[in-house]
């Protein structure tokens, strides 16, 4: 059997009729064989979806994708979600282009810390799905963090503890970030004081609805799995409901809450490294089970609800 070590996670692949499932890890993830993303019934839909939840991230290789085939897979898992950085491709407005040329120089890595995508909106994604297409030779790694193992590493009192909170997320410090280069490296300032552009990448934010963000259940139980996960990283998480300022100040149980967890979430112990391939590859995630530490290559980030 290949069990997590600890017995808290099981990565073996199920038997399937129409793919192949290869483990990638015993924290998470696998790779799908024997698929055409561009050609799929509701059989091998169901499959890939299955696999999705138990894996929480899934690859699929080799893969010649139109923005079409990109926009019907992706509402096979449900309605178009709302990103919240970015306006779109021209005809495409749900496929987000994340590009970083070799040659831009960026204040910071758009995407590199730990987090879950737009949780500061009152219904996040839940799936991203990201298509690689033009890859560089070397770097880009992304590493994926299974939440719902790092639930499983906790106590039953912490368990309790967390049960009836809930963690304030909010992109006031990603907002600070970004306004703190209004000049260099292309990260333009638009005239409300809201970031315009990172890098090669249009911004389109609303910058006060995102700091004010929104307030989810630490604790997630996955609508179709039943799993319990883990919602609270490093990036957005800025509070816990209910705990004032003064415990903020004075006990910093919110800071415990929204920072130390993380570390167990984090650890190599619940997490896959991905490199990715030359070749295009399309990567599927859960949102509701994992946080991702991205460096991505070039590629399109596709949410949906
Ligand atoms: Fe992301």
């Amino acid at each position: 059997m290949k069990l997590h070590p600890t017995g808290k996670f099981d990565n073996r692949a199920a038997e399937y009729d129409h793919i192949r499932v290869v483990p990638l890890a015993s924290a998470m993830g696998a790779e799908i064989e024997g698929v055409d993303l561009a050609a799929l019934n509701d059989a091998i839909f169901a499959e890939i979806e299955d696999a999705l939840y138990r894996h929480k991230m899934i690859y699929f290789r080799d893969q010649e994708l139109r923005f079409e085939d990109q926009e019907s897979l992706t509402k096979r898992f449900g309605k178009f979600g709302t990103d919240a950085y970015t306006t779109g491709t021209p005809g495409h407005p749900d496929i987000q282009k994340v590009i970083k040329e070799a040659d831009t120089v960026t204040p910071i890595v758009f995407g590199d810390g730990w987090h879950t995508d737009s949780p500061f909106l009152d219904r996040p994604p839940s799936i991203s799905l990201l298509y690689g297409v033009d890859i560089p030779p070397y770097g880009g790694d992304t590493i994926w963090s299974n939440t719902q193992l790092a639930y499983n590493y906790l106590s039953e009192t912490m368990k309790a503890v967390l049960a009836p909170l809930k963690v304030h997320m909010s992109a006031a410090g990603v907002m600070s970030v970004l306004e703190g280069f209004p000049n260099g490296a292309g990260a333009a300032k638009a005239p409300e004081g809201a970031p315009s552009k990172m890098g090669n990448i249009d911004l389109g934010v609303d910058k006060a609805a995102m700091i004010k963000g929104s307030f989810h259940p630490i604790v997630r139980t996955h609508p179709k799995s039943g799993a319990r996960a883990l919602y609270v990283e490093q990036t957005y998480s800025s509070g816990i409901e209910g705990m004032t300022d003064e415990l903020l100040t004075k006990g910093r149980m919110s800071n415990f809450l929204a920072w130390r967890l993380p570390l167990i979430l984090y650890g190599r112990g619940a997490t896959y490294t991905g490199t990715w391939p030359t070749k295009p590859l399309l990567a599927g995630f859960s949102l509701r089970n994992r946080r991702n530490l991205p460096v991505l290559p070039d590629c399109a980030e596709h949410p949906v609800c």
